[in-house]
């Protein structure tokens, strides 16, 4: 049995620690004053002997092997579907708990997918693996959970205006390079992303099933948004893009309720609603942007409005502006582990 289960302080570690969601995991930790014993720091064999601040001290980061989840009771994997195919397993049979940010186990049945503002009591007991919800699925439902409570969201439709922190370290990296080659007059060879980032934007980079037309990125929302709705019948339809910017993902939503609503109930609903914070001054033209969402916690909401192409006074829409690093991944996980 895990020693999380004990009154003492759980060993925590963080695998893909160097990475742009590890760093933002150990920071998250620290923020948010984590009881923790231990933290353990893991890697590829790449990053082994770098340090890592924490709690004021420098942390080594380790290389990650099948031993380094002995003594371990809570894992953050987000170090990519693969290594966690591989390690999750290992870790849970040493008897850690993994929250793990990779779509490797999250449409699994066993696996519970939590945002813990909308499905906590689908953690159950310690021990096994759960999952992070994809990013954009987290920053788009969030704010429609207090809606879709009440009265029920039967169709839902998105298009996304994601950062470049969801394809990793490398690609914000490459956003700043190509833009300073772009300003520069300079030619640039995008090596992460498949397409020019600077001052550009495109449909997202992951493959495009040719039965259904959409990218993995759309389908990972639409399925995912019904697993932790725990509503197999809403329909949803997603067109996600690649944007230029840095770290936080927006959303134009469209939304359709079971009965009539109105956007003074939306606002009514989200005002104080766990995770949410509306920002929607239409005077001033003021609404989410990416810039106000990065490096804060809650999902900037704004932009509520009828869906004026719906008569029957059912549907909404709005945008929406969240931190991909943070409840977008890093916090998430980092509040899984708090329920544990
Ligand atoms: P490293 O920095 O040593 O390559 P990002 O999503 O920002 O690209 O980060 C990915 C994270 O996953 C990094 O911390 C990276 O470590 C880590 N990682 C990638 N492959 C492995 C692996 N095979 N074993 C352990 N960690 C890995």
């Amino acid at each position: 049995m895990s020693a999380v289960t004990s009154a003492s302080a759980p060993v925590v570690a963080v695998v893909g620690a160097t990475g742009a969601v590890g760093v933002e995991l150990i920071r998250c930790l620290e923020q948010r004053r984590f009881p923790l014993a231990e933290l353990r720091l893991f890697a590829s064999a790449r990053s082994a002997g770098k340090s890592l601040p924490f709690r004021g001290k420098a942390l080594q980061v380790q290389e990650l092997t099948e031993a380094s989840f002995t003594g371990v009771d809570i894992a953050l994997f987000s170090a990519g579907g693969s290594t966690s195919r591989r390690f999750a397993p290992l870790a849970v049979r040493a008897g850690a708990t993994v929250i793990d940010n990779s779509s490797a186990f999250r449409m699994d049945p066993k696996i519970p997918l939590v945002v813990p503002e909308i499905n906590p009591q689908t953690i159950g007991g310690r021990g096994g693996i759960i999952a992070n919800p994809n990013c954009c699925a987290i920053i788009s439902i969030t704010p429609l959970w207090p809606v879709h409570k009440v009265n029920r969201i039967v169709r839902l439709q998105l298009a996304t205006y994601q950062a470049a922190s969801g394809a990793g370290a490398a690609a914000m990296e490459e956003l700043r390079e190509s833009t300073r080659a772009y300003l520069d007059g300079k030619s640039y060879a995008n090596k992460v992303l498949p397409h020019p980032y600077a001052f550009n934007l495109f449909s997202h980079n992951t493959r495009v099933d040719p039965e259904s037309g959409y990218n993995e990125e759309e389908l990972k929302v639409i399925q995912e948004t019904r697993k932790i709705f725990g509503d197999p019948d809403i329909r949803v339809s997603a067109t996600c893009v690649r944007v230029p910017v840095l770290r936080a993902h927006a959303m134009a939503i469209t939304f359709e309720c079971e009965r009539s609503i109105t956007p003074a109930q939306v606002r009514e609903l989200l005002q104080g609603a766990p995770g949410v914070k509306l920002v929607d001054d239409v005077e001033k033209n003021y609404f989410p942007m990416p810039q106000d969402a990065t490096g804060n916690e809650p999902i900037l909401v704004g932009r509520i409005r009828r869906d004026i192409s719906d008569p029957s006074g059912r549907s909404i829409s709005l945008f929406v502006a969240g931190d991909q690093l943070l409840k977008g991944a890093a916090l998430n996980a980092v509040q899984i582990a708090e329920l544990l």
